[in-house]
């Protein structure tokens, strides 16, 4: 038997998977999501209802920065901070919802879980776009220069959390690498070009393709994130990526084996605010969490595509 934990981003793609592990390992969650407008609210709609049938979650609608976080994290043994708004090409848009969803939202939940009595350890979701254009492979000790509001909005948040390291509470903040796998968001590249693909549409490509990710399938998040509750990495902050680069090329070779046909690319320029290359030292989260990716490239994304299928198949059942 497990105690309590708190999942904030619980609706979210990484956050319901999460929820669902820890459900299944036998905690109390309490999941708080504020199902936000940075894309379609009903997928979290969806997702939280599928949660909310598990007699041990209970969620709790409400803005992690605006609510009485108090009465949220109080019992609780754990807090797994993933809620916050991602991707890097609105956040040049709309900076000031950013940095509420984002650093706002981390001070005031990091202040709670230090007032706590209960909470022993916050692990907080932080992202490779710390590091921007650094050299590869990128190093926890290494240069970071966000490339972005959003990524600029994730180091000061990841920033906020480790300096709370302490004796009365612990923090770890994990470098996620691009996460994809079944419930993707739909702004995420690989489930647009998948779409795309699928629809028989072409796919609008920013850039040659030459670009390369880190790409780190969600299961493979979701077992490191839980690792970081217990493991040896209390003040720190640590990569986590799938162990391998794939150019966007590569990636529209393989989509074209997984849906039967060459995909059609419209080429538009570079956008901003990308890093033309991602790439993860593994050697704090194998030595620290004890991690190493279990699903290639090539499965993870055949699962994603099956899932799409299903997907497209049940809407056009409903229609
Ligand atoms: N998906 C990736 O590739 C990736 C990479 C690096 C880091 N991350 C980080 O991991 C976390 C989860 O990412 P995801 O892809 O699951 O995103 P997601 O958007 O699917 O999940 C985030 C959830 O947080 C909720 N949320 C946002 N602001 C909130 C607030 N102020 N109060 C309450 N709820 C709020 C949203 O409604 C959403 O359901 C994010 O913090 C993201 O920055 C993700």
């Amino acid at each position: 038997m497990n105690g309590r934990c708190v999942v904030t981003g619980a609706a979210g793609f990484i956050g319901s998977r999460l929820t669902r592990l820890l459900l299944v390992e036998g905690w109390d969650v309490v999941g708080v999501d504020a199902f936000t407008d940075s894309y379609d609210p009903t997928e979290k709609l969806a997702r939280a209802e599928a949660l909310r049938t598990h007699p041990h979650y209970r969620h709790v609608t409400a803005d992690v920065a605006e609510c009485d976080l108090g009465a949220i994290v109080d019992g609780a043994e754990v807090v797994f901070h993933l809620a916050g708004r991602p991707g890097v090409r609105d956040s040049f848009d709309i900076p000031v919802k950013y940095h509420h969803d984002n650093v706002v939202a981390t001070t005031y939940l990091v202040a709670a879980a230090r007032r706590s009595a209960s909470v022993r350890r916050l692990v907080y979701a932080s992202s490779s776009s710390v590091y921007g254009n650094a050299p590869l492979p990128f190093t926890e000790n290494g240069p970071t220069a966000p490339l972005s509001p959003y990524g600029q909005t994730k180091l000061e948040s990841e920033r906020l959390c480790l300096e709370a390291n302490g004796t009365d509470l612990e923090t770890t903040a994990l470098r996620y690498f691009t996460v994809y796998g079944p419930g993707q968001r739909p702004d995420m590249g690989l489930r647009r070009f998948a779409e795309a693909a699928l629809d028989g549409r072409p796919i609008r490509l920013f850039g040659d393709g030459t670009q390369s990710r880190d790409f780190t399938y969600v299961d493979d998040i979701v077992r490191a994130t839980r690792q970081a509750a217990d493991a040896d990495v209390a003040g720190l902050a640590v990569n986590v990526g799938g162990g391998s680069r794939i150019t966007l090329n590569e990636v529209f070779e393989l989509l074209g084996e997984l849906t039967g046909g060459p995909v059609s690319l419209q080429r538009e320029p570079f956008a901003r605010g990308d890093a033309r290359h991602t790439g993860a030292d593994l050697t704090l989260a194998r030595e620290r969490l004890e991690f190493a990716a279990r699903t290639d490239f090539a499965d993870g994304y055949a699962a994603e595509v099956d899932w799409l299928r299903e997907r497209s198949l049940v809407t056009l059942r409903s229609a």
